[in-house]
């Protein structure tokens, strides 16, 4: 990496909650200060930088025409399409013509988090402002990075991927398959209790004060696949399952229209 030029990188925010940048400062492995200082050229970033308005933009414009065809394009949130795409504006544009700006000439695309990948809770059933995915507005290669938000260190895992070794192998939701190969289900620690039949019927039952399996309490960790059970958030701390919270499947196309996130069999 030391060797490496530093790939230059503009971060846009579309629909979404910039949720995920904050998880992405939280990064410990490698420390944030590290990843955008000395191994990527965070050249914009809508919220994280100094400058701002003409200043902030004229900065993105400059990467792009100086960097045609081999900068990355890290996304944050969905692009609403409905009604001429009015329901999110910058500047007078429309998502869809702010990322078209600067899709066009990048070389590959980072949709970070469950908006990004997936449309998230703004596509939740019936989609009023039509929020779509970056991959189904594109060519360029997109990984996809989900989870609402995605843990820290994968966020920061992926682009050192790519810088070290090139876009790592995707899974069929085009997710890298080296952090989203895990189904939790399969990592839990409540999953002895899983297959003695032992589960939390209420959160402030016996069952919940020793920890058994949240299946009941409408768990979707035997249908989601990410590596919270594995690396854990927080520098490794805990987990929402490990602190008593059902998965939600945060990492899953479509998983806002699951059904109750909470809910008793
Ligand atoms: Fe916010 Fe979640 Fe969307 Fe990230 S994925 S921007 S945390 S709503
Ligand atoms: Fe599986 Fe959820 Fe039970 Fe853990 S708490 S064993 S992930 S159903
Ligand atoms: Fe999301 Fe489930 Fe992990 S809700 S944060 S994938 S435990």
């Amino acid at each position: 990496l030391e060797t490496k030029e530093r790939i230059p990188v503009i971060y846009k925010h579309f629909q979404e909650c910039t949720g995920c940048s904050e998880s992405f400062i939280r990064t410990a492995h490698p420390v944030v200060a590290d990843l955008i200082l000395d191994m990527i050229s965070l050249d914009y970033h809508d919220t994280l930088m100094a400058a701002a308005g003409h200043q902030a933009r004229e900065a993105a414009h400059m990467t792009k025409e100086k960097y045609k065809g081999g900068y990355i394009l890290a996304c944050e949130g969905s692009i609403p399409l409905a009604d001429g795409g009015i329901h999110s504006m910058v500047d007078g544009k429309t998502q869809l013509e702010l990322f078209r700006e600067y899709e066009k000439d990048c070389m590959a695309i980072i949709a970070y988090g469950s908006c990004a990948a997936f449309g998230n809770v703004q596509a939740a059933h019936p989609n009023p402002t039509q929020a779509t995915p970056i991959y189904k507005l594109t060519n360029k290669p997109v990984i996809n990075v989900p989870g609402c938000p995605p843990i820290a260190e994968v966020m920061a895992g992926v682009i050192t991927h790519i810088l070290t070794f090139g876009i790592p192998e995707l899974d069929i939701r085009k997710r890298p398959k080296v952090f989203y190969r895990h189904r939790i289900h399969d990592n839990c620690q409540r999953r002895p209790f899983f297959d003695a039949g032992m589960f939390v019927e209420s959160f402030d039952d016996e069952g919940a004060k020793l920890g058994w399996c949240l299946y009941k309490m409408g768990c979707k960790g035997p249908v989601t696949y990410n590596s919270c059970a594995n690396m854990k958030w927080n520098e490794g701390t805990c987990w929402p399952v490990e602190s008593g919270n059902p998965c939600l499947g945060c990492s899953e196309d479509n998983f806002w229209d699951f059904g109750p996130m909470f809910t008793t069999l």
